[in-house]
């Protein structure tokens, strides 16, 4: 089982950004998280949770550093009986609000692994996507994260802004992998709807060849990629999402996923604390399943097995093998270039 906990609040919205987060709310941090406590409660009892069953928490936003330390004890305190006593415990943190207390308290809540937004080194570059740090910032809230204990630090990076060039990358690159990090996350800039980029969608480049630049330069600074945006030590949490197991989704604008069902919570601040257990369900047929599955097969290390392919479509398994788009391995197949992902399955589905 996994858990998400979702905190909607940021300092300033990134002009790139269509995350379920609020500027201007801040003052509801307190009861939002008494509420947040009441839906877990809830979510616990109905997904039947029994004690070390979940495996995996992930805190994030929005922006979790926002929210006090100490507002998070509660929380903690209520799963810990339900933590596996591995479980790998993550939260976002943005370079600008992670001080070094509070990532110590919440290291000492149980948060063994960080992932931060740092996007790029340029400040040039972070200014025109209106992030509140500065690269300086980044580096210093990440030695801060290494020097309280924390192992396992990810961090992400944006690539594909106007402007961008195998030299501006391959030099955020450098300068993250010089960083005590294990995992790197490098998102394609997506144009979002009502975000400000969607007035100026010609702020993303459309390059193919800067995309395969990126994975490759990332992988020869020894980060393995798992994923089409994913490279180095893998996060169970994602893995979990891939597989499609069960996960409780809890915060506004929240997913839950159980049996065939996809949970959602509203969106709306003001709604969620007065009603926070109020979820809306939509079913997902098998098919709807099969695709989702063989998507987000293609489009890791995790593979898809032949049943998820329409019946009509599986004898185009074997000619993706012969022309080596594909491996098949001990029953299953597996992508040998995730950048062919959506591609292969749109020609293997209906
Ligand atoms: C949930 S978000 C935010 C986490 C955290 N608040 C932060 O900004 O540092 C996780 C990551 O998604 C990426 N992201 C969000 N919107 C994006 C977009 N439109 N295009 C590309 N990457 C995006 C960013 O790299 C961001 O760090
Ligand atoms: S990228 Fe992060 S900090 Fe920026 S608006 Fe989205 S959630 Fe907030």
């Amino acid at each position: 089982m996994l858990l998400y906990i979702h905190i909607p609040y940021c300092d300033s919205k990134c002009y790139y950004c269509s995350f379920n987060s609020y500027t201007t709310k801040h003052h509801t941090k307190k009861v939002y998280m008494q509420r947040l406590y009441k839906q877990l409660e809830y979510e616990l009892d109905r997904f039947e949770v029994k004690r070390g069953d979940i495996a995996t928490l992930f805190i994030g936003g929005g922006t979790p550093t926002t929210v006090d330390a100490t507002m998070y004890e509660d929380i903690f305190e209520l799963i810990s009986p339900y933590l596996n006593k591995n479980a790998e415990i993550t939260t976002e943190a943005n370079p600008n609000s992670a001080t070094k207390e509070w990532l110590e308290t919440m290291k000492s809540f149980g948060v063994n692994r960080v992932s931060f937004g740092v996007q790029s080194f340029d400040d040039d570059k972070l200014k025109k996507l209106n992030r509140s740090h500065t690269s300086k910032d980044a580096i210093r809230a990440i030695q801060s994260a290494k020097s309280v204990g924390i192992k396992r630090i990810s961090l992400d990076i944006i690539y594909n802004f106007a402007g961008d060039s195998t030299k501006s990358i391959s030099n955020d690159i450098d300068k993250a992998s010089l960083l005590p990090v294990e995992h790197i996350s490098a998102y394609e800039l997506t144009i979002e709807s009502n975000t400000p980029f969607e007035a100026t969608p010609y702020v993303k480049q459309n390059s193919t060849k800067l995309a395969r630049f990126t994975a490759d330069y990332i992988q020869q600074k020894g980060f393995r990629q798992y994923e089409i945006s994913n490279f180095g030590i893998p996060s169970k949490h994602n893995l979990g999402y891939w597989k499609l197991k069960e996960y409780i989704g809890v915060g506004a604008g929240a997913v839950g996923f159980r049996g065939n069902k996809r949970l959602y919570t509203t969106n709306s601040i003001e709604e969620y604390i007065k009603e926070p257990t109020k979820i809306e369900t939509e079913t997902l047929s098998k098919e709807d399943m099969d695709l989702e599955r063989l998507f987000l097969g293609l489009r890791s290390k995790i593979g898809f097995n032949k049943e998820v392919v329409p019946k009509d479509k599986r004898f185009l398994l074997d000619i993706l093998i012969q022309e080596k788009k594909l491996l098949f391995k001990n029953g299953k197949y597996y992508n040998k270039d995730y950048f062919l992902a959506d591609e292969i399955a749109l020609y293997l589905s209906n």
